[in-house]
């Protein structure tokens, strides 16, 4: 594949004297455990988001789950959801005994605030927003809705690291939210890692135990049921040095988002995701996600050009995992999952290769 969609090896070869170093660094010390890299990582992300703390966790799925497991919610209590996220949403609500409430997503392609309302009811405790795409959802809307029923927030940040809504990065709104360093995230580590940011003292103590087999960080006392997800020290030695490199990853994520935008902007068989420069809104660009009329049709002739893309979730919405018992509908949402399309976005493409990609889509339509 000529430009391939996500170059895995690329993400160890563009930083490999840096890594190597680290990794002798931290082999030599034998730092494999809540060790200091962690700890130095953990408070470079509290700072880089403004959050008060992050706790480096095994990846974002178990961040989600020691959030709310922190936040202890009651069992059978519903929890809102966008139809368009990872499963891993939905499971961290369905591992704590909660039920997850898919609900349509807007033109953003993020929850729809509109529809939020309409499904709150006596069961409903929560709203789990996902910031898709690099993007953080509209929170003022979301707040003034939670505050007016009483409901907790929880943010699905997984994707959104550094982009903020009036100037508050996303995962700094609710109780606690997730963030992902899976390797293809715009910050990734070399494997699963993920971080939980919180601003509350007291779910950060809880959290420090919960993901650590529920035992007392200082005393080793088992205070309370935990789990084990303890982010590697190795990666998060990695994660240091990267993010040290994040603005530079970010502004190169915009640059490339503002070169589709400006020409893909006329093709009006897409519908292009908001351009860099959008008012309340600063976004990191996880991914560039676009509307496609004949996407599968395209997809085809951009393979067959070389140029991998990808539909996301495989192409399900949360509310048609009807195997798992969702019976939500989902009308919007079912359209739009006909278009969606990522195209390529990453820090290893270079200019030549996005108008590579340009110039393929133009040709597919004609233009
Ligand atoms: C929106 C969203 N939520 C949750 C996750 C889960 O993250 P992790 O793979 O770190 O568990 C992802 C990862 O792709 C995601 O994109």
């Amino acid at each position: 594949m000529k430009i391939p969609f996500f170059n895995y090896p690329d993400l160890f070869k563009n930083n490999k004297n840096d890594l190597i170093k680290i990794f002798e660094d931290v082999g030599n010390r034998g730092a494999f455990i809540l060790q200091k890299d962690l700890s130095d990582f953990e408070n470079n992300l509290a700072k880089y988001t403004g959050a008060k703390y992050a706790i480096g966790v095994g990846n974002a799925t178990d961040g989600l789950q020691l959030s709310l497991m922190a936040g202890e919610l009651e069992s059978n209590s519903e929890v809102i959801i966008s139809s368009h996220t990872m499963i891993a949403t939905a499971s961290a609500i369905n591992h704590i005994g909660s039920v997850p409430k898919p609900i349509e997503v807007g033109e953003d392609l993020m929850i729809d605030y509109n529809e939020i309302e309409k499904v709150i009811n006596d069961k409903t405790r929560a709203i789990m927003p996902t910031h898709l795409n690099g993007r953080t959802c509209n929170m003022d809307k979301i707040q003034l809705i939670a505050d007016k029923y009483n409901l907790d927030i929880y943010e699905d940040a997984a994707q959104a690291l550094g982009s903020t809504f009036r100037g508050k990065s996303a995962g700094t709104f609710g109780i606690a939210a997730a963030i992902s360093f899976y390797p293809a995230k715009n910050l990734g580590s070399l494997g699963d890692a993920g971080a939980i940011l919180t601003n509350s003292d007291h779910i950060y103590e809880k959290i420090l135990m919960l993901r650590d087999h529920g035992r007392d960080p200082k005393t080793g006392d088992v205070k309370c049921w935990g789990v084990n997800s303890r982010m590697d020290n190795l990666q998060a030695a990695f994660l240091n040095f990267m993010l040290s490199n994040y603005d530079k990853i970010v502004s190169r994520r915009r640059e490339i988002a503002k070169l589709y935008d400006s020409e893909l902007r006329s093709i009006e068989q897409i519908k292009l995701p908001p351009a860099p420069s959008n008012g309340d809104h600063f976004d990191v660009f996880q991914n560039y996600e676009i509307q496609a009329e004949n996407r599968c049709q395209l997809r085809e002739y951009l393979h067959d050009c070389g140029i991998g893309s990808m539909i996301q979730w495989s192409g399900k919405a949360i509310h048609q995992f009807r195997n798992l018992g969702f019976k939500e509908n989902c009308p919007y949402t079912d359209g739009l999952f006909e278009k969606i399309l990522m195209i390529p976005l990453n820090m290893f493409i270079s200019d030549d290769d996005v108008f590579e990609v340009i110039k393929t889509i133009k040709n597919f339509y004609n233009k």
